[in-house]
């Protein structure tokens, strides 16, 4: 079963011997490695359409896992009862969804101990309701795929009063932002390259410069424009 270097750095993060609720499994190809793998004991695979959840059921089928992993419909965690499973994996889907599956369920998405995230789209957006949440960020990948970057955020709902993460942080990941990783530097110019796009953009209005947005965006900017030249002692591009 090959399912791609973006699911399998996904699955990278889950616990061993950890049990999964993967919501928006689609094709459940990545419960099924799991158990495969011997990483996790069993999972609840969760789609919120039946096209996904009948293609999880053909995949677990041919995989003999029917009394290891269960597919049930429904919207996001309403499917899942606290403490079911001990870890959650959302993947392949833009952060405001990931947002709104979180906060519907609090009880469920604070039960977790191991929560992993792959957002397709505002990952910084995703990183200040999970900090703003009381979530604690336990480790952060990067992963290429088809020419594509994606984060992966590993978080938890903390025991403690987290602190606030800066602007910095939330763009670039706590964790990315300490620990090293090969892809930090392509990752790094992705960002800047963005911001410098939406600035150009945004210039070409009088009305769009005079704006807060406009500030903070040339804020953020900056900072990244910064740590990429301390990183690296020259300019992103
Ligand atoms: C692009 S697929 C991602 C599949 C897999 N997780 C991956 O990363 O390869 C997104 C899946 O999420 C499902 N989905 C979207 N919103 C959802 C929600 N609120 N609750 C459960 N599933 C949802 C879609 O039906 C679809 O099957």
């Amino acid at each position: 079963m090959n399912i791609g270097t973006r699911l399998q750095t996904i699955a990278s993060f889950v616990p061993k011997n950890s049990s999964l609720a993967d919501v928006g499994t689609d094709h459940a190809y990545l419960p099924v490695w799991l158990l495969k793998e011997g990483v996790i004991t069993n999972a609840i695979a969760c789609d919120i359409a039946e096209g996904p959840c009948k293609a999880a059921e053909n995949t677990v089928a041919a995989y003999g896992y029917k009394n290891k992993i269960e597919v049930r419909i429904g919207n996001g965690l309403e499917c899942i009862k606290p403490g079911e499973v001990n870890s959650l994996a959302i993947a392949g889907m833009g952060g405001s969804t990931i947002i709104d599956i979180l906060s519907r369920n609090p009880e469920v998405s604070n039960s977790f101990s191991t929560i992993v995230l792959q957002p397709m789209a505002a990952s910084n957006s995703l990183r200040q309701w999970l900090n703003k949440n009381g979530f604690e960020f336990l480790d952060e990948g990067l992963v290429e795929e088809g020419n594509i970057l994606y984060e992966i955020l590993v978080v938890r709902k903390a025991d403690y009063p987290t602190t606030t993460l800066t602007n910095i942080e939330l763009e670039v990941g706590p964790c990315l932002l300490k620990n090293q990783n090969s892809l930090f530097e392509k990752y790094l110019q992705k960002l800047c390259l963005h911001y410098e796009k939406l600035l150009a953009n945004m210039s070409k209005s009088e009305t769009a410069k005079k704006t807060d947005k406009f500030v903070s965006i040339t804020k953020i900017y900056q900072e990244l424009e910064k740590l990429y030249y301390e990183r690296y002692g020259k300019r992103y591009c």
